[in-house]
């Protein structure tokens, strides 16, 4: 499979905390790949500076064999990989279907064109019936519906999920990994952080794991899930209150 992203080195400090500390994997197209660490881990942080809402200290970015170390988050967005933010703010102003279509708008050439891919994307993820509900309003499940639609109306060929299931019941988990299936089958490759650990199990190929913002494992999921310093430090811990 090619190689969509690569990540040197990355490093970035916070004063005097080193939030990610010479970070380097890769992604290749077709991949699943879980994120998973404890909070304060650096996974957030590692999103802001792949997908340019962070500058690093060190370190390059790769995407599509370009280097895209330090641009800026919309132009990064425009060669195809987009995020979804852990925190989700919608435009409480505009309703369901027009927070979608601001994010179609870029490559939409109209508004009509823009809330055309806003209701497909609605559609995709099961929030049509939404369409016109003001964003204040949904419930948290709901919300993470409309983050994961506004990503996806920008067409990523890669896509990172910052804890899109932080907050569901065992019920919109399992909804949302079939959404993410289908996200996948159509052609996006994903990168999912995730506290929700049976899904990183379910979902991904392979996973790596984040401590202090080093990586203290990766390797295919199997075998990452039986790595004893893993299960001892984050797993038992993290599996027992994931209520899924
Ligand atoms: N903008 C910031 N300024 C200062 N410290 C930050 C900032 N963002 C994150 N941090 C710190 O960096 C560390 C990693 O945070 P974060 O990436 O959010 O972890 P995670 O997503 O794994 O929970 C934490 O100690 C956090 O307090
Ligand atoms: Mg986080």
């Amino acid at each position: 499979m090619a190689e969509l992203l690569a990540v040197r080195d990355l490093t970035k400090r916070f004063g005097g905390l080193t939030a990610i500390d010479g970070v380097t994997f890769t992604v290749n197209e077709g991949d699943i790949l879980g994120i998973i660490g404890p909070n304060g881990a650096g996974k957030t942080t590692l999103f802001n500076l792949i997908t340019g809402f962070l500058r690093p200290d060190r370190g390059a970015v790769i995407f599509r064999n370009r280097t895209i170390t330090g641009w800026k988050a919309h132009r990064i967005s425009q060669l195809g990989l987009t995020r979804t933010f852990q925190i989700t703010r919608p435009f409480g102003n505009l309703n369901v279907r027009d927070n979608v279509a601001v994010a179609a708008l870029r490559s939409a050439g109209s508004l009509e064109e823009a809330r055309d891919v806003a209701d497909e994307m609605l559609r995709f993820v099961g929030l049509e019936s939404y369409r016109e509900y003001e964003t204040e309003k949904l419930p948290i499940g709901l919300k993470k519906k409309l983050e994961l639609a506004k990503a996806l109306a920008t067409r990523p060929s890669l896509l990172f999920l910052d804890e899109v299931m932080g907050g569901l019941s065992a019920e919109e988990v399992r909804e949302l990994i079939q959404v993410l299936r289908k996200v996948h089958e159509s052609g996006t490759t994903l990168v999912v952080i995730e506290h929700v650990l049976p899904a990183i199990k379910e979902l991904c190929h392979r996973v790596i794991v984040l401590h202090h913002g080093a990586m203290l494992a990766q390797g295919s999921t199997d075998e990452v899930f039986r790595h004893p310093e893993v299960v001892e430090a984050y797993l038992g811990e993290v599996e027992s209150d994931a209520g899924y």
